[in-house]
């Protein structure tokens, strides 16, 4: 009988081992910020668009953008600028080119350089946020 009294201490023991769910559970967060860094390329640019994506923006491109950057987006004179191998484009992340594309560049804008609008969405208001963003990803492989 006497020996049931250490029964307690052995409830002590059952401490670590009560512990040790909430350890894995801190083990689980940090594999799942782990892969969640992983997955967003954590420090190599944004992820490569798929091929879809890129095929679609440039049918965009062709329907609104040509007009004025031409067909091989080397620009037209008086109506676009070059888009291939261009600096602004190269430099932009595809949060500002988006931002960039939604207001255009007018005339009066400090960072105009040619006098001439730039309109927002290139004057076609139907293009949505995810057109616009397969149109930068087609932008890119031009880079
Ligand atoms: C009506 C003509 C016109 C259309 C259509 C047009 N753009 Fe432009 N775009 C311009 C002009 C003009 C500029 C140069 C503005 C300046 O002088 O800074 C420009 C500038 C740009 C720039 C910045 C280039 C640089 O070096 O600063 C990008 C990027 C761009 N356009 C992308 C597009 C895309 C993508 C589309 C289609 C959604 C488009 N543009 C449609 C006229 C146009």
């Amino acid at each position: 009988m006497r020996r049931r009294r250490s029964l307690p201490a052995a409830q002590m023991e059952v401490h670590p081992v009560l512990q040790r769910p909430i350890a894995s559970t801190a083990f689980r967060l940090l594999l799942v910020a782990v892969a969640l860094l992983a997955s967003t390329g954590c420090g190599e640019g944004t992820p490569a668009a798929s091929p879809e994506t890129i095929a679609a923006g440039g049918k965009h491109f062709q329907t609104t953008c040509a007009t004025c950057h031409g067909a091989d987006a080397n620009g037209l004179p008086k109506l676009g600028k070059g888009l291939r191998m261009n600096e602004f484009v190269k430099s932009n992340g595809d949060d500002e080119m988006l931002a960039f594309l939604k207001t255009g560049r007018q005339a009066s804008h400090p960072l105009n350089t040619t006098g001439i609008d730039m309109p927002p969405k290139g004057g076609n208001p139907a293009l949505t946020d995810e057109d616009l963003k397969a149109i930068v990803a087609y932008l890119r492989t031009l880079q």
